[in-house]
């Protein structure tokens, strides 16, 4: 009789192991997305002569730097706030569909990488409210995945993943950053 209770606790410890393994690989498979957009955010950082057209400013800098310069290397120490026009395409002029507005800053002296806290703002008739994002941007890297920590508005309380790709660089002054917004919250 005890060694039949003990053959039936270890088979039932077997199953739970067994079913604590898959549960284990499922949380591995990710879900789909309930909402996808893509948009691309230009900034034009101030240099100095470019006031006009600026949508971002270095606000601070290391003690060897400047504002009107990033530092070297690697900018590193650098914070910059922006206020960059948001396109469904890839052209600086096409009619902007929300703002991307927020702050990088520089984190690494050896090596190219970024920090960025920011929200995209709609404010359309289409789409109102605003998605925060947060996260490490190992600029290296072809793709890099930031945080979508939440939402107002139309995206109230989203979570997801924000992926950056660097759609071009012209010298120091202007990027624009393809982003593709993977939502897995939505209310
Ligand atoms: C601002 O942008 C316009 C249009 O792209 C360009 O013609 C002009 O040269 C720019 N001005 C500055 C100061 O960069
Ligand atoms: C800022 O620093 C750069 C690089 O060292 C230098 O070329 C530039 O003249 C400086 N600008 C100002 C306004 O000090
Ligand atoms: C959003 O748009 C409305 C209507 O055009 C405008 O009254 C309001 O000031 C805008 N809000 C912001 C924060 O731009």
């Amino acid at each position: 009789m005890a060694a039949t209770t003990e053959l039936i606790s270890a088979l039932l410890l077997f199953l739970l192991m067994c079913s604590s393994n898959i549960s284990s690989s499922e949380k591995t498979r990710r879900p789909e997305p309930c909402k996808r957009l893509v948009v691309y955010f230009h900034d034009i950082v101030y240099n100095g002569k470019n006031a006009q057209n600026a949508t971002s400013a270095i606000v601070a800098s290391p003690a060897w730097g400047n504002k009107t310069t990033l530092a070297t290397p690697n900018f590193f120490g650098d914070v910059v706030v922006f206020d960059n026009p948001l396109t469904l395409d890839n052209n600086l002029r096409s009619t902007p569909v929300g703002r991307a507005q927020g702050f990088y800053l520089y984190d690494r002296k050896d090596f190219f990488s970024a920090w960025f806290g920011f929200s995209f703002v709609f404010n359309s008739t289409r789409l109102k409210g605003a998605i925060n994002i947060a996260g490490a941007d190992d600029i290296a890297k072809t793709t890099r995945d930031l945080s979508v920590v939440g939402g107002t508005g139309d995206f109230f309380m989203t979570r997801g993943v924000a992926t950056f790709t660097t759609d071009a660089v012209e010298d120091d002054r202007y990027f624009r950053l393809r982003v593709d917004v993977k939502l897995y919250e939505c209310y």
